[in-house]
């Protein structure tokens, strides 16, 4: 497995280039399969989940293919089988938007369901609740989601949970009801740009979507949807990152490509911490200062501060002197990262689901491991910061979210390798 070799020290300056949205384009790419025709996303991200979601598209016999740019071009009229195998669920949770996107387009589908995951616990009755308000027969048997539906029927779906909307339960909803027959009316529904985003493709395939992004989200069933051609929003939480980095390390970045409607939180946040973000020709410009202050935080569904940018906060408020208070509200148990950052020098001390950090330690650089995709980002921003060599083992999980991470980071100044595994 690659490694992450870093020497600490440098601050950030220069552009970076945002690349389209991980949590946009994957259902996006199931999306797709709604299309009678086929469909292209325009300069999708090269990351290790859109390949997986080809291959699972692959695997149920649909043309996946990928241009030199980056378009992918999704051919749904070989379609011949409804199964998403476990051995390509379990390397992604977000394969389950094929479970939506079949039963809306056959009216069945075998999918594995994923399984536990590092951020905590995942559950996906919601979705099964909201498959079900629209006519699906759903049972779980040896580690498959068996969902069957004549006919899907628009409902009022209900998908609030304990912790609030959901995503990927909005989304799949959508993806069903788009071909139902009759109005689905969701509430509560996810209010994330990516959610958005689908609605827009979708529409653009010919549905009837309106609401999408607020938390009610009303669709017009229709018969047929036909393929078309998109380019996915850019990815808040890749652009929230180097915010994130650029104010850890004193540095002064302009990111091109990043909408900052969906970053108002984040700039909130940054501000508040004594960062200085302002928005220049649509490049968002952040420049770190000497008068950084301790920020507590809470992360929300969107519009609130995104639980995919908590890690990353966290290691801005290690280098930051005073107390402040993390609460994650999404994942109460998502704090893997916090052991990890305690290596480099970090004194965080959790209670439940809250961290309190006391901030300014110097941090010096240690061997460290990953283990998810965000806490892997927030262990390069906690190395680009620690005096000395930072080495960060299974960078697999970064290539799943971030696109070309290294070279990104060297072009601003950084000192990074990639050490290949044999
Ligand atoms: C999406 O996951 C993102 N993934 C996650 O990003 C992100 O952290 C999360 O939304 C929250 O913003 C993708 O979009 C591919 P949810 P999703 O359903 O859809 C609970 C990353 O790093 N819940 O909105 O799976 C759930 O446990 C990833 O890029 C239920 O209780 O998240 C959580 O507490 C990690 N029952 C809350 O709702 C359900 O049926 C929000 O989850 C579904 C969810």
């Amino acid at each position: 497995m690659d490694k992450f070799m870093i020497w600490g020290g440098e601050r950030l300056r220069g552009e970076v280039e945002i690349s389209a949205c991980k949590n946009a384009v994957l259902p996006i790419l199931a999306a797709a399969l709604l299309g009678e025709t086929p469909s292209v996303i325009n300069k999708a991200p090269w990351l290790k989940d859109v390949d997986t979601m080809m291959l699972i598209l692959q695997a149920m016999g649909v043309t996946a293919r990928r241009s030199f740019e980056g378009d992918i071009t999704i051919d749904p009229t070989t379609l011949q089988s409804w199964e998403a195998p476990y051995e390509l669920v379990r390397k992604m949770r977000s394969s389950i938007y094929v479970l939506g996107a079949l039963l809306g387009k056959l009216g069945k589908a075998l999918v594995s369901l994923p399984g536990g995951c590092v951020i905590g616990p995942r559950p996906i009755d919601l979705h099964i609740k909201g498959l079900t308000q629209l006519g699906a027969t759903i049972e779980k048997r040896h580690g498959y989601i068996i969902a069957e539906a004549k006919q899907l029927r628009g409902a009022r779906v209900f998908l609030g949970g304990p912790f609030g909307s959901s995503v990927g339960a909005t989304v799949n909803v959508m993806l069903a009801a788009v071909k139902a027959e009759d109005v689905t009316v969701i509430e509560s529904a996810a209010c994330e740009p990516d959610v958005a985003d689908v609605a827009l493709f979708l529409n653009k395939m010919g549905a009837k979507i309106t609401g999408a992004g607020t938390p009610t989200v009303t669709i017009e069933g229709i018969k047929e949807l036909h393929g078309t051609q998109h380019e996915v929003i850019p990815d808040r939480i890749e652009a929230g990152t180097f915010m994130i980095a650029a104010a850890a390390t004193g540095g002064d970045i302009s990111l091109l490509g990043a909408d900052p409607r969906h970053l108002e939180a984040v700039i909130v946040k940054l501000r508040e911490a004594g960062v200085e973000v302002s928005e220049e020709e649509g490049t968002i410009r952040v420049r770190s200062t000497a008068a950084r202050t301790p920020t507590d935080l809470t992360t929300l569904a969107y519009p609130g501060f995104p639980t995919d940018l908590q890690a990353q906060f966290m290691a801005l408020m290690t280098v930051t002197p005073g107390v402040s208070r993390v609460v994650e509200k999404i994942y109460p148990d998502r704090f893997m990262h916090v052991g990890e950052l305690a290596r480099l020098g970090a004194n965080i001390t959790m209670d439940s689901n809250s961290a309190l950090i006391r901030g300014g330690t110097s941090l010096s650089g240690a061997p460290v491991m990953a283990s998810d995709l965000r806490a892997s980002a927030t262990l390069i921003i906690a190395g680009l910061v620690a005096e000395g060599e930072t080495l960060i083992h299974r960078v697999y999980h970064i290539d799943r979210g971030y696109v070309d991470i290294e070279n990104k980071l060297a072009k601003l100044g950084a000192k990074i390798r990639r050490l290949k595994s044999n």
